[in-house]
C-alpha cells in the first residue's frame, strides 16, 4: 500500500468564525486564517492542537459543495484527508479497495494550490487525497 499520511480532519460547520472561536477555546491555534475557496464556494480555515490539524469548512453560498451535507449532517467531522507523494498509486489502490471518486482532482486554494480529490467508501464514508 502506498504511504498515506494523515493531513487533517475536515469539519463541517455552519458558522466558521464562531466555530473557530470555539476550537480556540479548546486550545487549538489558528494555522491558516479563513480563506475563500471560489471553486467549491466555501470558507476554509485550519487549526492545530497537539499535532492534530482540523479544517473548518463552511458554505459561503447556497450552492456550495457542502450545503447539502450540512443540511443533512449539521456541524460534524466528515472527512479525513490523507497526503501522498504518489497520487496515481494511492488513487489506484483506493479505487481497487472499494473507494469511488466523487469528484475530479482539483486545486485547493486553502492548501497552497495542492490538488485534492474526494473519494467515498460504502463502509467508512468520505476521504480526501492531497498531493
Ligand atoms: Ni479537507
Amino acid at each position: 500500500m502506498t504511504t498515506l499520511k494523515i493531513h487533517h480532519i475536515g469539519y463541517l460547520v455552519k458558522k466558521i468564525e464562531k466555530a473557530k472561536k470555539t476550537f480556540e477555546d479548546l486550545g487549538y491555534q489558528v494555522e491558516h486564517d479563513t480563506v475563500y475557496d471560489d471553486i467549491r464556494k466555501v470558507d476554509i480555515c485550519f487549526l492545530i492542537k497537539d499535532g492534530y490539524r482540523v479544517e473548518l469548512v463552511a458554505p459561503a453560498s447556497e450552492d456550495s459543495v457542502v450545503s447539502g451535507l450540512l443540511k443533512k449532517y449539521k456541524n460534524t467531522p466528515y472527512h479525513i484527508c490523507y497526503e501522498t507523494d504518489d497520487a496515481e498509486g494511492a488513487y489506484r489502490e483506493l479505487t481497487e479497495n472499494g473507494f469511488a471518486a466523487i469528484d475530479t482532482p482539483t486545486p485547493a486554494p486553502a492548501l497552497g494550490g495542492c490538488n485534492v480529490v474526494f473519494l467515498t467508501s460504502p463502509v467508512i464514508g468520505m476521504v480526501e487525497l492531497k498531493y
